[in-house]
């Protein structure tokens, strides 16, 4: 090896797009999230990283994904949604999630947004607690928006934010 040669450390972090082969890690982080509630499907999340109106960005440790975030463009549209966003439960608290949205936004940024747009359960303290701190504020109140079968249905937020 000559000096040149950059050893790259094993833990390093890093926010990049997700591949088709991450759905996997996606989903099992998916239904960590949300145990016995009815998330996203496989076949869902994978549509949504590989579909040409929608992105995935993850964050890993290493090889380690730690979390991902969803976001959907539409055509003629200055607004970004974020579809999800989930930390792996053994990897909250640590301020992933806080990187992650904000590297999602950097990315709406990019492709000229003007707005953030979000859904979350109005039961959601803590993704609610993320957004507000972020600077999201309150839209609109969707009635029924989210439905499983075991807990039937409950309402969400819509939260929006001004990226300029
Ligand atoms: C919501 C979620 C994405 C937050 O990610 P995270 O990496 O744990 O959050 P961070 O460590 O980046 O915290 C950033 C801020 O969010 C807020 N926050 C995060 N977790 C919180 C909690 N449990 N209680 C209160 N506030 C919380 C705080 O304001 C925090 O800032 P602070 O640490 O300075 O107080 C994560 O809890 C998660 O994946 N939850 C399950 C999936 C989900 O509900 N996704 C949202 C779908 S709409």
């Amino acid at each position: 090896m000559t000096n040149n040669e950059k050893i790259k450390p094993s833990n390093s972090k890093k926010i990049c797009y997700a591949k088709p082969n991450h759905i996997d890690t996606i989903f099992e982080i998916e239904k960590k999230c949300f145990p016995g509630i009815i998330g996203y499907s496989k076949n869902q999340l994978s549509y949504l990283i590989s579909h040409t109106n929608s992105i995935c960005l993850i964050e890993k440790i290493g090889k380690i994904v730690r979390a991902f975030l969803i976001i959907n463009y539409r055509k003629n549209c200055l607004l970004g949604r974020i579809v999800t966003i989930d930390v792996d439960p053994a990897f909250q608290n640590q301020g992933i999630g806080l990187r992650l949205l904000e590297s999602g936004e950097a990315d709406m940024k990019q492709r000229g947004m003007r707005w953030s747009q979000l859904e979350v359960s109005e039961t959601n303290k803590s993704a609610i607690a993320l957004y507000q701190k972020t600077g999201y504020i309150f839209k609109e109140k969707i009635e029924d928006y989210y439905e499983s079968m075991q807990q039937g249905t409950c309402d969400a937020l819509r939260m929006i934010k001004p990226l300029y």
